[in-house]
């Protein structure tokens, strides 16, 4: 077991907090993960993930079993560690800005309990949370409930989080970068040590900057990620109406360009997740406040909405008017591996199809618990993607699982009562299904 630098707190047991808490342990870290929530604290102890994470169950159970992660709801066990990440959600509000109540909430319990202590601790801002709030939120609540001195009793820093779900473990272990902002030297010392322990050999680039820039680097991340999302999905919809067309080889070729790059050129029914939308709006809030309309973000946003129209405009191509039909929606999780529902486009094209009176049939793998708690009661669950297609009028592919990239043309074939299908994801080659009444999108007509 590691000593001194070695042992650290996360507070917020969420997604981003359970993964880093997770990954420090299972580099022998010595590691306290705190939450409000009783029960999610129970089953931490209890070596059970409360979220779905591919390989998180298995390094949690190991970390607790050798008592490398230790869960509690009690905060001011962070005091027997040198360093505490924030890791708190910071929510929308309904107008799109951020709500900081709980880092704010968390910071004053952090300070509090840090007033008895003699040493030195460092905290880590962790939380996305939008320019100036390391500075001028967390900085003088710290101050003010720990009665001590930032920078030099306290360290602060911000240090953002760029894992995704369904890899976060992975990426929790091998991040193509470490951002750390902070006004002292000794603060992002301790912080770039904590990491260079944890990484050794295959320490990443650090950044090392303000808390400002570093607080800023997160959003623009999100934030250029969803456009280049936005702009492949406007190319798409420009393909759709050429015949012979297909973006997915125009992605695969302008992916080529070093200056774009191949990843996230991938055309579809738009993104979805917790942190995209929410960002992106925090980030439009923000600027709005000192003045500047973000024009290009607001586009990004707006074409991600509509994109969920043109999905449905396919399914009305291929069945013509939708109400009374059936249809099948297969997916309804964001992406692929994970129960993960918010803010999905599946939940976007289900309205629509409900508002044209369709008959609504739906089936996701690990999805369906969280969607019988957001989606209509008129929306039908099936127990497989093969009894969602039965009767079926038009079918459209949602989510990328594996499982549907099996299905062939016989298939839906086999169980529809008309063989429309819509492939919003592109899972399928379209060669391959030509004898269903198939299409894509961004895939122009047959010449
Ligand atoms: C995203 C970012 O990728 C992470 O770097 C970031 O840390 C995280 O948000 C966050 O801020 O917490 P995540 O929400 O897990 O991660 O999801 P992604 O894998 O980025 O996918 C987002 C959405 O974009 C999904 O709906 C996905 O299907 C869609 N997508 C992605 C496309 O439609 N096309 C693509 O080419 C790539």
């Amino acid at each position: 077991m590691k000593s001194g630098l070695g042992s650290i707190s996360v507070i917020g047991m969420g997604y981003v907090g359970l993964c880093t808490a997770t990954a420090f342990a299972s580099k022998g870290f010595r590691t306290v993960g705190i939450d409000i929530d009783e029960k999610k604290i129970e089953q931490i102890q209890h070596g059970i993930a409360p979220l779905y994470e591919p390989q998180l169950d298995g390094v949690l159970k190991k970390a607790v079993k050798k008592k490398l992660l230790v869960a509690t709801s009690d905060i001011s066990q962070a005091v027997n560690t040198s360093s505490t990440f924030l890791t708190v959600g910071t929510p929308s509000r309904s107008d799109g800005s951020i709500d900081l109540s709980y880092v704010e909430k968390a910071t004053g319990e952090l300070g509090t309990a840090l007033r008895q202590k003699k040493s030195y601790h460092l905290v880590i801002v962790k939380s996305t949370v939008v320019p100036g709030t390391t500075r001028k939120t967390v900085r003088p609540i710290l101050a003010r409930s720990s009665s001590k001195n930032i920078g030099t009793d306290l360290g602060l820093c911000s240090n953002p989080e760029f894992l995704k779900e369904g890899t976060a473990i992975d990426d929790a272990l091998h991040p193509d970068k470490i951002v750390i902002g902070s006004d002292d030297e000794k603060s992002s010392r301790m912080l770039k040590q904590l990491y260079t322990r944890f990484y050794g050999r295959n320490l990443p680039p650090i950044i090392l900057t303000n808390p400002e820039t570093a607080e800023l680097v997160k959003y623009a991340s999100n934030a250029f990620l969803a456009t280049k999302i936005s702009f492949i999905n406007t190319i798409a919809n420009i393909a759709q109406e050429i015949p012979g067309v297909d973006v997915n080889q125009v992605a695969e070729a302008i992916g080529h360009d070093p200056r774009i790059g191949p990843l996230f050129l991938k055309a579809g029914p738009g993104y979805g997740g917790s942190c995209f939308h929410k960002d992106i709006e925090a980030l439009i809030n923000f600027s709005e406040d000192f003045g500047y309309s973000p024009i290009l973000l607001r586009a990004t946003e707006e074409t991600n909405v509509r994109q969920a129209g043109r999905v449905v405009e396919l399914a009305e191509k291929l069945t013509g008017s939708l109400q009374g039909k059936k249809i099948a929606v297969l997916g309804i999780a964001f992406k692929k591996d994970t129960d993960d529902i918010r803010e999905a486009a599946s939940l976007r094209v289900i309205n629509l199809l409900l508002k044209k009176g369709a008959r609504v049939t739906t089936y996701d793998p690990m999805a369906i618990p969280n969607a019988r708690k957001v989606i209509s009661e008129n929306v039908e669950f099936a127990a497989d993607e093969r009894s969602a297609l039965n009767g079926a009028d038009c079918c459209i592919v949602m989510t990328e699982w594996n499982q549907f990239r099996r299905l062939r043309a016989k298939d839906y074939q086999a169980h529809m009562h008309t063989s429309s299908l819509v492939d919003a994801r592109k899972l399928y080659d379209p060669k391959d299904y030509g004898t269903l009444n198939f299409t894509a999108i961004g895939l122009g007509p047959n010449q």
